[in-house]
C-alpha cells in the first residue's frame, strides 16, 4: 500500500510537471504536484517510526510560517534569490539525511551501494548548499556580483575536487566516520569556490544548475533511506533543472563551460552602470508616444527586466486595452531570457490577465517586426541589442535577439542610457527609427495612456 501511494505521488509529480509546460495549465499543474508532495509526506510520516511528533509539528509550523512569509513578501524580481535559498536548503537536507545514516550506523556493516549513495548525496548536497548561498548573496547584493578570480584558482579547485574524490575512495575502502566528515567539509568549500568566480550576470544559470544538483542529491538520499518517492522526485528535479540550464545557455548563445569557467559579466547583476549619453538620441514625451501608438495599425510590446522592476504589468495591459478599443492589433514578443528567470515575463503578464494568445515567442514574433508599425520596448535592453547580430566583437554576439529595429518605429522606455544585464551599450538607442522615452516604465505607460485620450 505504501509503495502504491508513493507511485501515485510520483504520477502527480509527472502530471504536474507536464502541466507546468503551458500558461493555461500551469496553476493546476502546480496544485497537482503539491498534492503529490503532500501525499508523499503523509505516507512517509505514517510509514516511519516517528518517536517525537512534537518535533515534526514544530518543523511543519516553522516551514509553514517561512513559506507563507516568502510567498507574500518576496518580490517577483527577487525570485531567483529565493529559488537559490530553496535549492541550498534542499541540498543540505539531503546531505543531512546521509549524515544521520552515518551517525546511526557508524558505517559498520554498511553495504557498498549504500556507502556510494551516502558519498554522492553528501558531496552534491553540500556543494549545492554553499554554492546556492553564494549565488543568493551575489544576487541580493550582499557580496559583489563581479567574478572573484585569483591566480591559480583553477588549480585550487581541481585540487579540492581530487581531495573530495580521494576521501570518497577512503570511505569506500573502509574509512571510518572521520573520512565522511572530512568529505562533507571539503564539499562545502568546493561549493563556495565553484560559484565565486562566476559573475552575477550568470547566476540564474548557476541557480538552475544547482537546482538540478539538489534533485540529484535528493535522489541519492532516497537510495540511502530506501524511499522511492524521494528517488523519483529527486530524479525529476535533476532532469528538469538540467534541461532548463541547457535551454538558458542556448538562449544566451553560451556553453555551460563558458558560464562556469569564463568569469563573464564584470558588472553587477542587479543594474547596469555607466552612461553613454554622449551620442545623440531622439527623445520622446508621453504625447509623442501616444501619437505614434494611436495612429498605428499594429503594435508589438517587448517587455524586459525593467517592466518587472517597475511592476508595470497592469499599466501595460491597460494601455494595450485602450489601443485595442481603437482597433489596433497588439501583441507581446517574449524573448526566452527576458528578465531574470525563465518565464519571468509570462508570469508577470499573466498576473495582469494579458490574453495568452497575444504572447508570441521569439520564433513567432521575429518575422513580424518588418510589418509592425510600432514596437514598444519596455525595460528591455540586451534582448533587443542589434550588436548580438551585427558585431562579432560583442560579448553577446550570436545570442538570438528580437530584431525590433526592423519595425517602422521603435519606442524604447527606460530611465537612462545605462546598459542592461550584459553591461554593454545598445546601438538600437541611436537608430533613426528609435524614439527614447526616458522614464520609469509604469509612469511612462500611465502618461502615455492619459495622453492617448487626447489623440
Ligand atoms: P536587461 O538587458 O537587463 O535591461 C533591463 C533594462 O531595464 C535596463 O537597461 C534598465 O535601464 C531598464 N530598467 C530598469 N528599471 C527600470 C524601470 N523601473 N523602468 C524602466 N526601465 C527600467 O533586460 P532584458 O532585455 O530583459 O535582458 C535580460 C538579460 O538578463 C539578458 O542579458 C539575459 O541574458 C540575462 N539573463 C536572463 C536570464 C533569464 S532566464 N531571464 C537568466 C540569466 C541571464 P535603465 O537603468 O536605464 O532604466
Amino acid at each position: 500500500m505504501i509503495e502504491l501511494l508513493y507511485l501515485l505521488a510520483a504520477v502527480a509529480f509527472i502530471v504536474g510537471l507536464k502541466r507546468l509546460g503551458g500558461p493555461r495549465t500551469a496553476r493546476s499543474g502546480n496544485r497537482i504536484a503539491a498534492a503529490g508532495m503532500l501525499l508523499a509526506l503523509v505516507v512517509a510520516l505514517v510509514d516511519a517510526d516517528i518517536l517525537n511528533w512534537g518535533s515534526v509539528a514544530a518543523g511543519l509550523a516553522v516551514g509553514t510560517i517561512l513559506g507563507v512569509w516568502g510567498a507574500v513578501r518576496v518580490q517577483m524580481t527577487a525570485m531567483p534569490q529565493m529559488v537559490a535559498v530553496f535549492n541550498g536548503l534542499g541540498g543540505i537536507a539531503s546531505a543531512l539525511v546521509s549524515a544521520v545514516a552515518v551517525v546511526e550506523s557508524g558505517l559498520i556493516d554498511t553495504p557498498i551501494e549504500t556507502t556510494i549513495t551516502i558519498i554522492i548525496s553528501t558531496l552534491i548536497g553540500a556543494v549545492t548548499f554553499t554554492g546556492s548561498f553564494v549565488a543568493f548573496a551575489k544576487l541580493q547584493g550582499l557580496v559583489t556580483g563581479s567574478p572573484l578570480v585569483f591566480p591559480g584558482q583553477q588549480f585550487v579547485n581541481a585540487t579540492l575536487s581530487v581531495i573530495a574524490i580521494g576521501s570518497g575512495i577512503w570511505l569506500l575502502a573502509g574509512g571510518d566516520e572521520s573520512a565522511y566528515w572530512f568529505l562533507g567539509a571539503v564539499a562545502l568549500v568546493i561549493g563556495v569556490m565553484a560559484v565565486i568566480p562566476i559573475g552575477g550576470a550568470d547566476m540564474p544559470v548557476v541557480i538552475s544548475l544547482l537546482n538540478s544538483f539538489s534533485g540529484l542529491a535528493a535522489a541519492s538520499a532516497g537510495f540511502v533511506v530506501g524511499n522511492n518517492a524521494l528517488i523519483i522526485g529527486g530524479a525529476l528535479v535533476g532532469a528538469a533543472g538540467l534541461i532548463l540550464t541547457v535551454l538558458m545557455t542556448k538562449a544566451m548563445n553560451r556553453s555551460l563551460g563558458n558560464v562556469l569557467f569564463a568569469g563573464f559579466g564584470g558588472t553587477d547583476a542587479i543594474a547596469g552602470t555607466g552612461d553613454t549619453a554622449t551620442k545623440p538620441v531622439k527623445r520622446a514625451t508621453a504625447e509623442d508616444v501616444a501619437i505614434a501608438l494611436g495612429y498605428a495599425d499594429s503594435v508589438m510590446v517587448v517587455p524586459g527586466y525593467g517592466l518587472a522592476v517597475a511592476q508595470a504589468q497592469h499599466a501595460v495591459r491597460k494601455l494595450a486595452s485602450a489601443l485595442e478599443e481603437r482597433g489596433i492589433d497588439v501583441h507581446y514578443a517574449i524573448h526566452p531570457v527576458a528578465g531574470r528567470m525563465p518565464g519571468h515575463m509570462n508570469v508577470l503578464l499573466a498576473e495582469a490577465d494579458v490574453p495568452y494568445e497575444q504572447l508570441l515567442d521569439l520564433d513567432q514574433a521575429d518575422p513580424q517586426f518588418p510589418q509592425t508599425d510600432v514596437v514598444l520596448v519596455l525595460g528591455a535592453n540586451d534582448v533587443v541589442n542589434p550588436s548580438a547580430r551585427d558585431d562579432p566583437g560583442s560579448p553577446i554576439y550570436g545570442m538570438p535577439i528580437l530584431n525590433v529595429d526592423r519595425a517602422g518605429t521603435v519606442i524604447v522606455v527606460k530611465r537612462s542610457l545605462s546598459p542592461g544585464f550584459a553591461g554593454i551599450d545598445n546601438p538600437l538607442f541611436y537608430e533613426d527609427n528609435t524614439l527614447m522615452f526616458f522614464a520609469d516604465a509604469k509612469d511612462a505607460l500611465e502618461g502615455a495612456l492619459s495622453a492617448l485620450s487626447q489623440v
